[in-house]
């Protein structure tokens, strides 16, 4: 008999392939080979012990904010998010103490989540209100599917863009990327492959030079 974890979690995992399906069109950014690389239909989970972080205090504020589109896959995250073990990259020493009070994620799908995959890496990004996740990188081609407005985006040289829900964001490998998010706080998917799925990423801290160029 499946655990309670277990049926919760695999209906999310196919509540947001659902999703994601149901986004696929009117993009440019295609999830074509992202869904190629998805693990074969009918995958067991494995038991990952329940991890909860301080950002989930915010979890309850970010579904309320999502859109009605996507409201069933964020209220069975809400309902399944103490069943899961949310994680962190970087140590305090890393990006600092207050960051890790509003950052965490939880991968339902690759190396390390309940769905084991060599090839894909999927799950949820949630930080809080008013931070900053400074510009990072790494090997793995990544889409994010913000699912809260709100926050700013950063790719590469471009600028800070406010990116709506539902609207997938394509960053090749080893593009630096950012969030800044303002009183909302974001929740968004991610899939990553085609490269080291538990990779660190690599901090890329702003230095004054690139801040004030004409110093
Ligand atoms: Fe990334």
């Amino acid at each position: 008999m499946k655990s309670e974890t277990e049926t919760l979690t695999l209906s999310l995992v196919s509540a947001v392939r659902n999703y994601l399906d149901s986004i696929h069109h009117g993009h440019r950014v295609h999830l074509n080979a992202f869904f190629a690389d998805w693990p074969e239909a009918g995958y067991a989970t494995r038991d990952i012990p329940p991890h909860p972080l301080p950002v989930l205090s915010w979890l309850a504020e970010a579904v309320k904010a999502t859109g009605t589109d996507i409201a069933s896959v964020a209220n069975m995250l809400a309902v399944a998010a103490n069943h899961l073990a949310w994680g962190q990259t970087y140590s305090s020493d890393d990006i600092g103490a207050a960051f890790l009070e509003r950052y965490g994620w939880t991968e339902l799908i690759g190396q390390r989540g309940p769905v084991a995959s060599k090839r894909i890496a999927c799950g949820f990004l949630l930080l809080g209100p008013d931070i900053e996740y400074p510009p990072h990188r790494h090997e793995a081609e990544e889409i994010y599917v913000p699912l809260t407005g709100g926050t700013l985006w950063m790719r590469g040289g471009e600028g800070w863009v406010r990116r709506s829900p539902s609207s997938p964001i394509y960053h090749p490998a080893w593009t630096p990327h950012a969030m800044r998010t303002a009183a909302t706080p974001l929740l968004a998917l991610y899939l990553w492959r085609g490269g080291d799925l538990v990779q660190k990423s690599r901090i890329d801290w702003y230095t004054t030079a690139e801040i004030f160029p004409q110093l």
